[in-house]
């Protein structure tokens, strides 16, 4: 089965535990509306892949996780669309969820798929729990305080803010517990692939960024230009669309370098690449094409 196989099959059974008859059907509609159809499952993707360098000795664990981290992506773009947040009408092609649903469903579908995130984690202690419980802290470190999605999104809610602090906490945490769920999943040491993830964080965040400045929104499925309109800091603005993408290709090469010597290292280092050409416009990055070619 592929990843993305793999993965779909997991979020469904995951909804369909969570979702019963006895539950409101218009919450049900919100919250499939948030996972699917998904976006680029890189998360998930990223997390069943380490887990599979490192032997995936405990699929159902390694799933539970990739599961818990891209409900919680999802969870993390309804409440970022809302009109408190970015004020989004587009997502994935898509009305966005208080578009289609109303904002009192999409603050609840955001709440539930939190809750059931964890849940899923939960279940499938049942083979190794001191596993279990390692993997339930590493996502609630990418998502929660003091430095996950939840303090990033909050630096927007302060008079100054860190660049590169914001965008670890906005984006990187959720991709540093990825990786490190991934090998927690079987057993293996978490801190090697801290590194691995904290690069790729990054990198995908400043890709989003120069995407908000030089990308096509029908191709993106939402509205460019955003960080601009709603003042956000962004490394497109820091260091104009040149050197952000000189940026990028740096964080690229620096997240091949952090994969830890292990059997799938070299299966790691081809997907960075490849996944990075989908980031940005392939025009801008001529060295990263050539490399995967
Ligand atoms: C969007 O994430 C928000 C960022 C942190 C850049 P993705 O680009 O992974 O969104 P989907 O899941 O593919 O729609
Ligand atoms: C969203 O960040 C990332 C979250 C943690 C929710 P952005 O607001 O920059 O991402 P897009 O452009 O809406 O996908
Ligand atoms: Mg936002
Ligand atoms: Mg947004």
């Amino acid at each position: 089965m592929s990843l993305l196989m793999r993965i779909e099959s997991a979020l469904e059974h995951a909804l369909l535990n969570g979702c019963g008859p006895a539950c409101p059907p218009r919450l049900v509609a919100a919250v499939r509306h948030a996972v699917f159809p998904g976006g680029a499952r890189i998360r998930p993707q990223l997390c069943l892949a380490v887990a599979m360098a490192c032997g995936d000795e405990d699929p159902e664990l390694a799933n539970a996780a990739a599961v818990a981290i891209e409900l919680l992506h999802c969870a993390s773009l309804v409440h970022d669309d809302l009109p408190c947040f970015d004020d989004a009408d587009v997502r994935r092609g898509q009305p966005t969820v208080h578009k289609a649903w109303g904002e009192r469903l999409a603050v609840l579908g955001g709440d539930a798929l939190i809750v059931m995130a964890f849940d899923v984690i939960g279940r499938a202690g049942g083979v190794n729990p001191r596993r279990m419980a390692k993997v339930l802290a590493a996502v609630a470190a990418g998502v929660g305080m003091p430095s996950g999605i939840v303090a990033g999104q909050a630096w927007e809610c302060e008079p100054r803010a860190d660049l590169r602090d914001y965008q670890r906490a906005k984006t990187g945490a959720l991709f540093t517990a990825a990786t490190m769920c991934g090998a927690l999943s079987c057993g293996a040491p978490a801190e090697p692939w801290r590194a691995f993830g904290d690069s790729l964080g990054e990198a995908y965040q400043v890709a989003d960024d120069i995407r908000d400045v030089a990308g096509d929104p029908a191709w993106l499925g939402k509205p460019v230009g955003q960080d601009a309109e709603h003042h956000r800091p962004s490394r497109a603005a820091e260091l104009g669309l040149d050197g952000a993408v000189r940026y990028f290709e740096e964080l690229v090469r620096r997240a091949q370098a952090a994969v830890p010597d292990c059997e799938g290292a070299g299966m790691l280092r081809h997907l960075v690449r490849q996944e990075s050409l989908r980031l940005v416009p392939q025009e801008l990055v001529p060295d990263i094409v050539r490399a995967v070619a």
